[in-house]
């Protein structure tokens, strides 16, 4: 049988990876496996990000690269479709189709149930069709995309919520991934059940504002997330949960109280906050301040002494002054972030934004973002120091990168290296912490725990 193959690259946040694994699994019937060639590909796959100017550009420029292997294909009589999905793709609709007469699907991020259907008429157009389809369809998607069925590792990721009605006055995503959508309990669950009879140990549940999740629950009663991970936590096999991405606005007292009473909820929250000042939270449309985020940080830490915090930045937000900064400098402070991701403001035409008048010369912006990162980084290193010396339980994830090595995640998400037999692999054992640098920790099995030994009860 002729197998066809697909190749999928993927930009942005974590839904994006979700989606590529949920585009594979719709594809399967249709005869398609993953490829990680390119010049093996019948159908490539580029599922996109425009939350930022940079990541927009790169996927034309990435195209341009690819074109060898098409003309190639081309050649040997043979064909390769170029489908651009994401949010590039339902951001730039037809002007991607105009821009480049080598894609041949444009495909917006809530039309991939319909991926198949253009897949096969292009496959019937031999090769020769150029289709757009960025429709929000009144229907979720997710309500005709097969649950995943494929084993997605040890540590899976489930959306449980996508979309934003928070309107930030500098993001795009309100109009690239639409209004807010709670998935209902019982299918977020249905999903979770089938990651762990595929070997998961952790669950990821994602959404662009996650913790804003109200979805039907199993009682008929609206749950919030809180709620969730108490009925997810009573899954056997179900050892970790994690959820990203929250906001400060959606922080609910089941949520604390999960964090509180729940074993399996990782001490960890990536909870962006993007600036420090008050007059720049506004213009952003934030609607919270530096004040109300510090109270949430002392109330988690009150219940989950533990807890590690992460969040986003964003330096030169138009209006900013030397003031302003100085405020992001201090929430940093106040907090001592585990990690964080920070940006340069960019300008994203559609966006309110984009309109503004006082943009922050480049030149200011790179000396700020410099100065963010400088202390973001050392903060980071300390959190990671502060480690050396300690014993607690690492969830082994996969291979590590050196020969005999395994490596695996700890409680607050560390990167965590160990010389250990693959067959641990998918378990959580005690780890004693030797070395610790910026970005990972090393460290040694104290103890090879029972349930890793073969039982000496087997028949
Ligand atoms: N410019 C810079 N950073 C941005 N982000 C979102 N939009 C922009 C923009 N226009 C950042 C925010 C968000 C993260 C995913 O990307 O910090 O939390
Ligand atoms: Fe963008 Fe703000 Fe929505 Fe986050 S909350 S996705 S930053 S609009």
């Amino acid at each position: 049988m002729n197998i066809k193959k697909v190749h999928i690259k993927t930009w942005g946040c974590q839904m994006n990876v979700y989606d590529s694994q949920r585009m594979a699994d719709v594809l399967a019937p249709l005869g398609y496996a993953e490829t990680a060639e390119i010049a093996d590909a019948d159908v490539v796959i580029l599922n996109t990000c425009h939350i930022r100017e940079k990541a927009t550009e790169k996927v034309f420029s990435e195209i341009g690269r690819m074109r060898v292997h098409k003309r190639a294909k081309e050649k040997s009589g043979g064909k390769m479709a170029f489908a651009v999905a994401g949010c590039v793709a339902q951001a730039e609709g037809e002007e991607i189709l105009r821009r480049d007469k080598d894609v041949n699907m444009v495909i917006g991020s809530q039309a991939y149930h319909q991926l198949p259907e253009m897949i096969a008429n292009w496959e019937s157009a031999n090769g020769k069709s150029r289709v757009i389809n960025t429709d929000f369809p009144v229907e979720p998607k997710f309500d005709f995309m097969p649950a995943a069925q494929a084993a997605r590792g040890i540590s899976a990721y489930v959306a449980v919520q996508e979309g934003c009605d928070k309107f930030c006055s500098f993001c795009v995503v309100p109009y690239t991934r639409g209004a807010e959508y709670s998935r209902p309990a019982a299918d977020i669950i249905a999903e979770v059940k089938n990651q762990i009879a595929h070997g998961a140990r952790e669950v990821n549940l994602l959404g662009q504002n996650v913790n804003a999740w109200h979805g039907a629950g199993t009682d008929g009663k609206t749950w919030d997330l809180g709620t969730l991970m108490f009925h997810l936590a009573e899954l056997d096999g179900l050892d970790r949960i994690r959820y990203v991405t929250s906001h400060p606005n959606d922080m609910h007292d089941m949520l604390y109280r999960a964090h509180a009473e729940i074993p399996q909820l990782m001490p960890y929250l990536h909870l962006p906050i993007q600036n420090g000042s008050d007059k720049i939270l506004a213009a952003m449309n934030r609607k919270h301040t530096q004040d109300s985020y510090r109270r949430i940080i002392d109330r988690m830490r009150d219940v989950r002494p533990d807890m590690a915090f992460s969040s986003d930045f964003i330096v030169g937000f138009p209006g900013e002054t030397d003031a302003d900064h100085r405020a992001t400098m201090d929430i940093v402070e106040y907090v001592g972030y585990a990690a964080a991701y920070s940006f340069k403001y960019s300008r994203r035409p559609g966006t309110p934004a984009a309109k503004a008048g006082k943009q922050v010369a480049e030149n200011i912006k790179d000396a700020r973002l410099q100065e963010l990162q400088k202390k973001l980084y050392a903060d980071q290193t300390a959190f990671n120091a502060a480690k050396l010396g300690l014993t607690f339980p690492v969830l082994f994830e996969s291979r590590g990168r050196m020969d005999g090595q395994l490596q695996g995640k700890s409680a607050w998400l560390q990167t965590v290296n160990v010389i250990a037999p693959e067959r641990l692999l998918g378990q959580i054992m005690d780890v004693k912490i030797t070395t610790a640098t910026q970005n990972s920790l090393t460290g040694e099995i104290v103890t090879i725990a029972p349930q890793s030994q073969p039982s000496i009860h087997a028949a």
